[in-house]
């Protein structure tokens, strides 16, 4: 311990405490996809049941189950009776149990497979500047990514949800035609589709991912009003003359030149007095937070060749070099607000 001179001549006193916890940092993503691939929350959807009830359920270890157990009791992902009881909380309830809608069960058995291997790596790849793996580019990307869209509907629904009620797309009276870049699971697409029968979508997406989106349009009852475009977002030819145009999740990974010459895209595409959405990891202009936005940097260092998060002012620029005018922030649920702006 230390005594450090702080401002106005009083002393604070710094512990070793916050640096001892961080060391911990890779501890809880680990622990929570042991759990789902044990099928821990699963088993517990039923009701509350003791370590030795779910050993019997799962034929996992009591050991290795009372350590994680009581690990997310700590968490507060699980509750334990006096009875020695486990159950679940309403957070792991709603999104820990993989039968549940908008589960976010498969994205920690994902970080543990897919992402946490290439970090191992990060400090060869701030030596060299060159990521564990270039996701950016169609392979391995469209694998990656086949695999991974369908857990971030959550991250992405209720905002694409804001944006339609934004536009008043309920009340349309003629169609609304909707372009759906780098569309993934099609959920910017399948939510705007949802608000009115008028929506018609053309989902962008690289050919490997289009089975994907096809899928999950399916499930969600739109794919009908869905038309699909295979190829790279700069080069394939996606028309003009629509209303609405969504970026969900794509500039971070294109970096900044490829994401202005999106945008230029993007606004020769809209009708003049369309709509752009944007859905971003914002940081603020100097880059000092917010933290989850910094962290999804050091992602993309990881996982693309010039990917970056970027901030509104960046982007606002970018989009009125591309001819947009009127760019401001919709609050919606995600991780930043989403950037709006209209074609001239
Ligand atoms: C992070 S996901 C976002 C998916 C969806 N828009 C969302 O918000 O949930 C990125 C998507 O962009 C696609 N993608 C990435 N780079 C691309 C490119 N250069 N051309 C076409 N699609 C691309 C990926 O296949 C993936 O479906």
């Amino acid at each position: 311990m230390q005594n450090m001179p702080r401002k106005g001549g009083r002393k604070k006193q710094v512990t070793p405490e916050r640096l001892m916890q961080l060391g911990f940092g890779y501890a809880p993503p680990l622990i929570i996809g042991a759990a789902v691939n044990n099928k821990v929350f699963d088993t517990l959807d039923s009701g509350p049941k003791t370590i030795d009830q779910v050993s019997k359920i799962i034929g996992a270890s009591q050991r290795g189950l009372r350590a994680i157990m009581n690990a997310l009791v700590g968490l507060e992902l699980l509750k334990k009776d006096r009875q020695g009881k486990y159950s679940l909380t309403p957070e792991s309830e709603n999104f820990l149990v993989s039968t549940k809608p908008g589960t976010l069960a498969g994205s920690f058995p994902m970080i543990m497979q897919r992402l946490i291997p290439l970090w191992l790596k990060l400090d060869d790849i701030v030596r060299t500047g060159r990521p564990a793996e270039s996701r950016n580019q169609e392979h391995p990307g469209t694998e990656f990514f086949a695999e991974l869209v369908e857990n971030i509907i959550p991250m992405s629904y209720g905002s694409a949800q804001a944006l339609g009620d934004k536009l008043k797309i309920a009340k349309a009276k003629n169609e609304v035609r909707v372009l759906d870049l780098a569309a993934g699971s099609g959920i910017w697409g399948i939510a705007l589709a949802q608000k009115s029968p008028y929506v018609r979508v053309t989902a962008v997406d690289w050919a490997g991912m289009i089975p994907t989106t096809k899928r999950i349009t399916q499930k969600f009852g739109v794919k009908d009003r869905f038309d699909f475009i295979e190829g790279d977002v700069l080069e394939g030819d996606f028309g003009n003359g629509y209303d609405v145009a969504t970026l969900g999740h794509i500039l971070h990974s294109e970096g900044q030149e490829r994401s202005r010459q999106l945008l230029k895209k993007t606004s020769r595409a809209l009708k003049p007095g369309g709509t752009i959405a944007i859905a971003e990891w914002l940081v603020n202009d100097d880059r000092t937070k917010p933290l989850p936005s910094l962290m999804f940097a050091v992602q993309m260092l990881v996982n693309t060749q010039k990917g970056d998060t970027f901030s509104f002012n960046e982007i606002k620029g970018w989009l009125e070099e591309a001819g947009f005018k009127r760019v401001r922030k919709l609050e919606a649920p995600g991780p930043s607000p989403l950037i709006l702006a209209t074609k001239l």
